[in-house]
Formats: structure tokens, C-alpha cells, sequence
């Protein structure tokens, strides 16, 4: 900041239109004045997310269309500390680390919709790639203690997406002696990799880069598939299973081009959890696939603000490291950032570091 009286900072834009190219950069931004239940964060770090192209690009399915994003901070994902806290506020104080939750306004046990995607944060509020931010206190939870800024960074949006996914479904929770299939090696994939594993499961991952397998393997995937060199892949990883009995949760981030193969690997009664569509436009997969194959499928969005407490305890107690991609970038290259995120050219999660 320059100074006490007249601090300004660092922070991106989104544009009416143009995509990444459009992002907007601003050096002179400054907070203005912190209200009653808003807390002022000192924000270290960043990362990204299909859904900042998504948005970058011109918007998100099943939101409000009307809305401008024009001016608004991009970015859901962010970790910091806290230098101010509003009249309002007794659950940070100054000094704290903090991360963010999309969703404000919501009560604790709250599971959102498509809609709130659209009304949270980095889309219709201002986000996190900024290097200070007021924030209502209901977009911000405690850090895991053993996570740097830029691991804790990666929690808000893939991370719990991810927590969700697994542990979610009261009494079905994924433990020991579980089977879980995950797809690609985007952030929630590999989040949910990491916390099946830490959980006792068995977990076989899904990979279009031989690159990219070795550091699946080295997280702990047991087995990889390669989904285009293996179209069938849903079967293929079927039988790696016990008696090929079929996975116990598939986490599917495909959308209409993988759940086909997500049903194919899922056993009796599994959950295939349908949490994104990254991999482009197919012919739809009829519900009736779930009769078929005699299994759940789950629709998510993100998690709650409890389920986002639940899973920093058990970051903590499992001592997770999430997984960052080789490229940390720095708070002027977030184009780059995101060309690196569009070309699917990254493992796990892109972080930005937004002071140097
Ligand atoms: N439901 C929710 O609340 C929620 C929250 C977060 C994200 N999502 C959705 O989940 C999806 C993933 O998001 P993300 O942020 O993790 O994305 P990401 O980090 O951009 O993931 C990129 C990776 O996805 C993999 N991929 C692409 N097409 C694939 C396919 N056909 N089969 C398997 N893997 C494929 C690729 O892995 P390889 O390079 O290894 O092949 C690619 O590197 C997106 O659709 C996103 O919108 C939903």
C-alpha cells in the first residue's frame, strides 16, 4: 500500500468482453471504507479455476445472463490475513489466516445452487486476485494452520468441490477399503485424489499426459488410465477393481463426454458424483443410465461453509499438502495464468502470488 491515509493496491478487472486478453490491470485500487460485517484481508495468494475462463469467456450456464461481471474482481479462490475487522465481526480477528467462500450471505449448513455460482465471488463480487479485499465475514473461513498461503489458496472452489464429492453424503462418507475413480488432473480431481487417499481409499485416476501419470502416481493413484488412448476407459478401470465389482464413487468432471464411461465403472449402489463438464459437448447420457447401472448419481455444487470447516480440520489431522502446478505466477502475469489454465497445460492448481 502507499500509505496509511491514501493506500492503494494492486488488482485485476473483468472485462465487458474479450476474454483473457480484455483482463483489466489496475495499480492504483483502494479499499474504501470497511463496514460493519466486512473484514479487510491482506491477500498472499490466489489460484484459478475452470470457472474464471468460464466466466472471462462470457459467463456461466444457468445464471443470471442480465447481470454485468464488467469492473467486478475476478477470482473465488484466495488465502490471507486479516489487518481489519468491522464492528459486526467476532469470528476473525486482526492477525488471523483466512481463506475464502464463494457464497455470501448464507447460512453455515447452506448447499448452494448453480445460481449462487453466479452471485458469489470473482463473478458478481468482487474476488480475490487483488492484493487487499473487503470481504463479508460469511466469505471467509480459517486456514488450515499447515498450509502455506498458496495451499490454502487452492481450498475454496476445487478443494471443496472435491471434500464434497467424497465426504458429503451423510453415511456414505469414502474411507478405507473404498474404490474412487477420478478424471483428469484439474483441481478437483486432484484434491479429491489426495483426500480419498488420505482417507484409506484405494483410488485409480484418469490422465491424458504420461507426464502427468508419474505425478498421479507419486500423489498416490494406485493406477492410471489413459482416457484417450483408452476410449473405454470406464471399463478398463472397472477391472482393476476387486472381482471388477466397479468403483465405489466416481467423481465425474467430464460432464456428458465421461459420465457414459462413469456409469460403465461404477459398482452396485456406487455414487457417481457429476461435479463438472470440462470435457466438452457429447450426445447427453440418459438418467435412465442410473437404473441401468443401479447406482446414484449426485449432483454437487461446491459445499457448504460447514463442510468447508470440516475439511480444514481434515487437511490438518491428515496433514495435506495440496498439489500445486510447476508454474507459480506472479500478480502481473495472471493473463498468462490463465492461457497456462486454458491450454490445460497445468497439474492441479495454478496459484498466484499477489505481493512479491
Ligand atoms: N460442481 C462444482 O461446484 C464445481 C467446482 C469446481 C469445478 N467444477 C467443474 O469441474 C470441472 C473441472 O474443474 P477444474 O477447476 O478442476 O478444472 P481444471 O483444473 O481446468 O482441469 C483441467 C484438466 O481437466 C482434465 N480433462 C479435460 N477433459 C477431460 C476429459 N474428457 N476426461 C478427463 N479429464 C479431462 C485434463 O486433465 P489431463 O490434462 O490430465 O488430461 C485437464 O488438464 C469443470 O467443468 C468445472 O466447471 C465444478
Amino acid at each position: 500500500m502507499a500509505s496509511q491515509n491514501n493506500p492503494t493496491y494492486a488488482q485485476w478487472t473483468l472485462p465487458a468482453s474479450g476474454g483473457i486478453d480484455a483482463l483489466q490491470f489496475d495499480s492504483a485500487a483502494t479499499l474504501g471504507r470497511l463496514l460493519d460485517d466486512e473484514v479487510n484481508v491482506e491477500i498472499r495468494a490466489a489460484s484459478v479455476n475452470y470457472r474464471e475462463l468460464v466466466i472471462v469467456k462470457g459467463g456461466l450456464p444457468g445464471t443470471n445472463e442480465s447481470s454485468s461481471q464488467q469492473g467486478v474482481v475476478p477470482g473465488s479462490d484466495g488465502a490471507g490475513i486479516v489487518s481489519a475487522v468491522g464492528s459486526n465481526v467476532t469470528n476473525f480477528k486482526p492477525g488471523d489466516r483466512v481463506v475464502t467462500h464463494i457464497f455470501p450471505h448464507v447460512p453455515d449448513d447452506y448447499k448452494p445452487v448453480m445460481a449462487d455460482v453466479s452471485a458469489g465471488l470473482g463473478k458478481e463480487m468482487d474476488g480475490t486476485l487483488r492484493q487487499y479485499g473487503r470481504f463479508h465475514h460469511t466469505t471467509l473461513v480459517h486456514a488450515p494452520e499447515n498450509l502455506t498461503f498458496e495451499e490454502a489458496a487452492t481450498l475454496t472452489c476445487s478443494g471443496l468441490t472435491a471434500w464434497n464429492a467424497l465426504f458429503g453424503l451423510r453415511g456414505r462418507e469414502v474411507g478405507q477399503g473404498d474404490w474412487v475413480l477420478v478424471q483428469g488432473t484439474g483441481g478437483v480431481s486432484v484434491a479429491a485424489l489426495q483426500f480419498a487417499v488420505a482417507a484409506g481409499a484405494t483410488v485409480v485416476a484418469t490422465t491424458s499426459s504420461e507426464a502427468k501419470a508419474d505425478r498421479l502416481r507419486r500423489l498416490g493413484a494406485t493406477h492410471v488410465v489413459n482416457y484417450k488412448t483408452t476410449p473405454e476407459w470406464g471399463a478398463s478401470a472397472r477391472g482393476l477393481t476387486p472381482d471388477n465389482r466397479g468403483f465405489d464413487v466416481v467423481v465425474d468432471v467430464g460432464g456428458d463426454m465421461t459420465l457414459g464411461q462413469s456409469v460403465q465403472a461404477i459398482r452396485t449402489d456406487g455414487i457417481v458424483v457429476a461435479a463438472g463438464l470440462i470435457g466438452g459437448s457429447a450426445e447427453p447420457v440418459p438418467m435412465m443410465a442410473a437404473l441401468f447401472n443401479h447406482c446414484t448419481v449426485r449432483g454437487i455444487i461446491a459445499g457448504t461453509r460447514a463442510q468447508f470447516d470440516d475439511m480444514v480440520k481434515f487437511v490438518e489431522a491428515k496433514n495435506v499438502k495440496p498439489a500445486l502446478d510447476d508454474v507459480v505466477f506472479g500478480i502481473r502475469d495472471v493473463k498468462d495464468a490463465y492461457r497456462r489454465l486454458d491450454k490445460q497445460a497445468h497439474f492441479s492448481k495454478i496459484v498466484i502470488r499477489l505481493h512479491a
